[in-house]
């Protein structure tokens, strides 16, 4: 048996392409088919990352050459995801951010509801997505992302690019990872200054080599104060993620969370709101939800304040001893709590695909003195 190119073209042309009303081959999801003897490799980029997708693209594939083309072909599919973005064009201060296609800041009002550990687990899942992800600690209070990466001990190399000395972000389970807590020592209590905070952070962005990266994320520390100015002044955010448990005191400095991205003057797009720690079901009673924190408040919020719920995590001992022993929770394989982070992260990279449909490319605040101390609407 021979196939041959023309054959499979024609028959990839009767699949369609999802949302977009064209066939496969039409739409440009076919980026290559080659074919040897009984053999034909195929060539698929997708926007959309989740395994079921991909999955069902490969099946679909693979059953449409045989009825229509040779039932003992020998199919292979390359599938390769695209990063959800047309927008590549991150700028500080006129300065492009070369190969950074997304920046996500997570933050929160309130100190301690699970920003560190959302922000881990949403990269090992972009990574196991198949996205090129990094990222930036910025919490100069307590950064923890070296703790959950168990790469406390590491410090990034120094690599010559194009004749100049850069910083090489450290990197695990598919993840680069810059922080400031590489630059202190860990019992050192760090209060720095906006400005001197700015200053390490623009070099962490910009005296560093993070090669292509079709997400970023910025952990940031609790709170609304002058180190968050100071960020979205040095970088263009493409939207935030704001992280609350569903109590109280956590909601309402969660509202001031999205109030502060949405203020005129700073103008980054909130993404959406998580509720953490949702729930705990104890091992013995697994069909029981016990609401320690309360009920839905981060999801009831997300309505009040008309932003997208991105969903919720449950409270679960083993998220937060995978966080002490350096191991993010979502690189679990199987089960629940898996598939609880994938859902979460596909919503993230939904409204970030949203996002750069709808809008422009986010422009970081013009900075008016010298490191960045006020900012002023440009
Ligand atoms: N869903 C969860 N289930 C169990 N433990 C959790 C969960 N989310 C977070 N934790 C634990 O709660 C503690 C606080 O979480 P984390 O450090 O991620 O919060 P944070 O908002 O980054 O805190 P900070 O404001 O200090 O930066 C950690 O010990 C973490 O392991
Ligand atoms: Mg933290």
């Amino acid at each position: 048996m021979k196939l041959n190119k023309q054959d499979i073209l024609k028959a990839l042309e009767t699949i369609s392409a999802p949302g977009e009303g064209k066939n496969m081959v039409e739409s440009g999801a076919v980026t290559n088919v080659v074919t040897f003897a009984d053999e034909v490799i195929v060539d698929i980029t997708i926007s959309n990352p989740t395994l079921q997708a991909r999955k069902k693209t490969e099946v679909e594939i693979m059953k449409t050459i045989h009825e229509k083309v040779h039932q003992k072909a020998q199919v292979k599919v390359n599938l390769k995801v695209d990063a959800p973005t047309t927008t590549p064009t991150n700028e500080i201060k006129g300065k492009p951010i070369p190969g950074i296609q997304n920046i996500v800041a997570v933050a929160s009002g309130k100190g301690g509801v699970g920003k560190s550990t959302v922000t881990a687990n949403l990269a090992v899942t972009l990574a196991k997505m198949g996205f090129k992800v990094g990222i930036l600690d910025a919490d100069i209070y307590g950064p923890s992302i070296p703790i959950m990466f168990d790469m406390e001990m590491e410090r990034p190399l120094a690599v010559t690019i194009e004749g100049k000395s850069k910083m090489k972000p450290v990197e695990n389970y598919g993840v680069k990872v810059l922080s400031i807590g590489f630059f202190t020592k860990p019992d050192q209590a760090v209060v720095w200054r906006g400005p001197m905070a700015a200053k390490a952070l623009n070099q962490m962005i910009f005296d560093a080599h993070w090669g292509a990266l079709d997400f970023m994320l910025i952990d940031l520390p609790p709170g609304t104060g002058d180190i968050h100015l100071s960020i979205m002044q040095s970088l263009p955010i493409t939207g935030a993620v704001i992280v609350s448990t569903p109590q109280n005191v956590a909601l309402a400095d969660a509202k001031k969370g999205v109030a502060m991205f949405q203020q005129e003057s700073i103008n980054v797009p909130v993404l959406g709101i998580i509720e953490n720690m949702a729930y705990f079901t104890p091992n013995e009673l697994p069909d029981n939800k016990y609401y320690i924190f309360g009920k839905q408040g981060a999801k009831n919020l997300a309505e009040d304040l008309v932003v997208p719920f991105l969903g919720e995590l449950p409270l679960v001992q083993s998220i937060r001893e995978a966080g002490d022993v350096g191991r993010p929770a979502a690189l679990q394989t199987a089960g629940p709590l898996e598939q609880a982070f994938e859902k979460l992260t596909q919503n993230v990279v939904q409204e970030v695909v949203k996002r750069n449909d709808d809008l422009p490319p986010t422009e970081a605040i013009k900075i008016t003195t010298m490191a960045g101390c006020s900012a002023v609407k440009k």
